[in-house]
């Protein structure tokens, strides 16, 4: 099996190589969703184009898909710690597969400095014996471990939607994403469908695997879209609340339902095993069947939860849509369509990945713009948003000043 897959990801790549070159062209027709289509965003920048090649400062692609954006506190490199914007995401260089995390940082949220992959992919399981980085990162792993670990990261796995939390209790930063790939049954890229964590003492990494899990499942009483794979964890966020309680948001039940499942206090695993969470006080099921995915969750200035999701049609856009909530772990409402101008039925072809608010209260909308044909050249666009009275709203803008 992993002949074939590697006999497909190299006939992959040579087509890969030859669409990359016809993608060098203008792809789309519709010029208001595409007005920054060849624009180059680099170190003279002074706005945000949506939607135009990102350059970080020195130069290179900005590779950080599927990510996150937040203030946070970072080693300022006197054993203190600075705050600044960091950007998590998947590093789609080598496209589908095998993508580390990477990290930026930015204090004006237009200039972002790269700090390289911080969770890496492993090429080769005696690396993990035999190479300086893997070999301190992973030191004191028995074999069996590192099998495990090289079974998570190995070139022909998806590792998708990153998202970090720092943990003030312990000083500790803490990576989420979505961890697949195919199993003895299935070939099928998607069919472990869990959620990897990992952890590093900086945000710059090198972050450590601990392991890849399932989460909560559909309780006795209701109905499970999907009895036949329990606990899967598939496109995911983080939320941190103010009062530091944190929760993992992800799309479960074969992509029908989303979750959110409430963390425990190192932001490590959940707040209690799956076979004793308590629904509604450890986790809600929220719109089941309902098919959502790409869940961007925050909380507005008016208290109040909003979660934004898109449908479920792989890197093709489609109509995002909002609901708001109370209490985190209480009933949602559905508020609809946040996208108002033309291309408001696919997100300005986007597919929504954060929602976060600027040190100067403007939230910010952040979507993914998937190109399939050469996923490494996706596009970013990011735009202003208005989140109030129940309502998320995101006009279209061809440049803005955040
Ligand atoms: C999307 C998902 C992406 C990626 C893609 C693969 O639905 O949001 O993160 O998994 O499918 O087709």
């Amino acid at each position: 099996m992993r002949r074939m897959v590697l006999v497909m990801g190299l006939i992959g790549s040579m087509i890969g190589s030859t669409i990359q070159f016809i993608a060098e062209a203008p792809r789309r027709t519709q010029p208001q969703l595409y007005e920054n289509e060849t624009a180059v965003m680099d170190t003279g920048a002074e706005e945000i184009l949506p939607g135009a090649v990102w350059l970080d400062t020195d130069g290179n692609r900005i590779q950080a898909h599927g990510g996150q954006v937040q203030r946070m506190p970072v080693p300022d490199g006197t054993g203190g710690k600075r705050m600044v914007y960091v950007w998590v995401g998947e590093n789609k260089t080598w496209g589908h597969l095998s993508n580390p995390v990477s990290v930026y940082t930015s204090e004006d949220l237009i200039h972002w400095e790269c700090h390289g992959d911080v969770l890496r992919t492993i090429a080769e399981r005696e690396m993990l014996d035999t190479d300086p980085y893997f070999s301190e990162v992973y030191a004191g792993c028995s074999a069996e471990e590192k099998d495990r670990i090289y079974d998570i990261l190995h070139p022909w796995r998806v590792v998708e939607r990153p998202k970090m939390l720092y943990n003030e209790k312990n000083d500790q930063y803490v990576i989420w994403f979505h961890s697949d790939g195919s199993t003895e049954f299935n070939e099928y890229l998607y069919d472990i469908g869990m959620a990897g964590v990992a952890v590093s003492d900086s945000p710059f990494g090198p972050f450590r695997l601990l392991g890849r899990y399932r989460l909560n499942e559909c309780p006795k009483g209701q109905i499970d879209c999907f009895p036949a794979s329990k606990g899967e964890a598939r496109d995911m966020n983080l939320f941190q609340d103010a009062d530091g309680t944190a929760y993992v948001i992800y799309t479960s039940e074969n992509n029908k339902t989303i979750y959110i499942s409430k963390l425990n206090e190192d932001y490590t695993g959940l707040s209690a095993d799956p076979a004793d969470a308590v629904y509604g006080e450890d986790y809600v099921r929220i719109f089941p069947g309902a098919m959502r995915e790409a869940p961007a969750l925050c909380r507005g200035e008016d208290g109040r939860y909003y979660i934004m999701t898109s449908s479920t049609t792989g890197w093709m856009s489609n109509q995002a849509r909002v609901w708001s909530a109370e209490e985190i772990l209480g009933s949602w409402r559905n508020e609809g369509n946040p996208c108002v101008d033309k291309g408001a039925s696919v997100t300005y072809d986007t597919q929504s990945t954060c929602l976060f608010q600027t040190e100067t209260g403007q939230w910010v909308y952040m979507g993914d713009r998937w190109n399939s044909m050469n996923l490494a050249d996706s596009r970013y666009v990011w735009l202003p948003a208005e989140i109030r009275d129940g309502k998320v709203l995101i006009p279209w803008k061809g440049a803005w000043k955040p």
